[in-house]
């Protein structure tokens, strides 16, 4: 079975992190968020208040990247085996999931210099294929050439309700589901309407819309449209 390239995109909160990792865990491929390196990105500007109060410099920014200050790399976690994001060598997953960089990231994944210096990192990782990248802009941009693309989504109310879950469950009790609604519903309008890389299907991408599905089912599906392009 030769090696392909799997991008899967789509709204924030839809869960394809989790259909992601599980069908690179299934096939033995590598697994890369790359939200996860726009939230590095926005964590780095936050800690140089390089943003304030929404307030982006982005020429500091621009030599912050140039000068080569930010590097943003995956460690695998002996435990689960999954990849974690790190800033320059430190390990930022629980920085990166918070709320202050959710409500600062879509402005810094609209820069056009941000995505050009991260969209090359992630070409580079799928050189070899055997890789399941997750994203915006993955089947329209990243790897337009990628043998399985797909698309998913789900109703806001839906996927507010399972970020809102999601952080109670890791002790956050001061955020409302109001809060994370009104997120949601700002980045899904920010990353649709950006001049760069809009999120949008590709034009062959598979759509999933998951508001009914069990993880276990959308799981089987993705495994499924996995074998018949691996075959092919
Ligand atoms: O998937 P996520 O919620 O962790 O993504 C964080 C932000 O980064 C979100 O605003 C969309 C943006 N993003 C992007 O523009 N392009 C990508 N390939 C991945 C994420």
């Amino acid at each position: 079975m030769s090696k392909i390239i799997v991008a899967i995109d789509g709204h924030s909160s839809c869960g394809k992190s989790t259909m992601a990792k599980a069908l690179a865990r299934a096939v033995g491929y590598i697994y890369v968020d790359t939200g996860a390196m726009y939230r590095c990105v926005t964590l780095y500007a936050l800690r140089n208040r390089l943003i304030e109060q929404g307030r982006i410099y982005e020429f500091a920014l621009l030599q912050h990247i140039r000068s080569g200050f930010i590097k943003i790399s995956f460690q695998l976690d002996p435990e689960t085996n999954l990849p974690l994001a790190c800033l320059n060598g430190e390990v930022v997953e629980q920085e990166i999931r918070g709320m202050e960089v959710s409500n600062n990231v879509s402005p810094i994944a609209a820069l056009p210099f941000v995505r050009t210096f991260l969209v090359a990192q992630q070409q580079a990782m799928g050189r070899e294929k055997g890789i399941v990248m997750d994203g915006r802009d993955i089947a329209t941009v990243v790897f337009p050439q990628a043998e399985l693309k797909v698309f998913v989504t789900a109703s806001a109310e839906v996927r507010a309700q399972r970020r809102f879950l999601e952080l109670q469950e890791k002790g956050d009790t001061t955020t409302t589901f109001d809060e994370v609604l009104r997120n949601v519903q700002e980045r899904d309008y920010i990353d649709s309407h950006r001049e760069v890389a809009p999120l949008k299907p590709a034009e062959d991408s598979l759509i999933l819309d998951n508001s009914n599905l069990t993880r276990e089912q959308q799981n089987e599906w993705l495994l499924t449209q996995f074998h018949q392009r691996a075959n092919q």
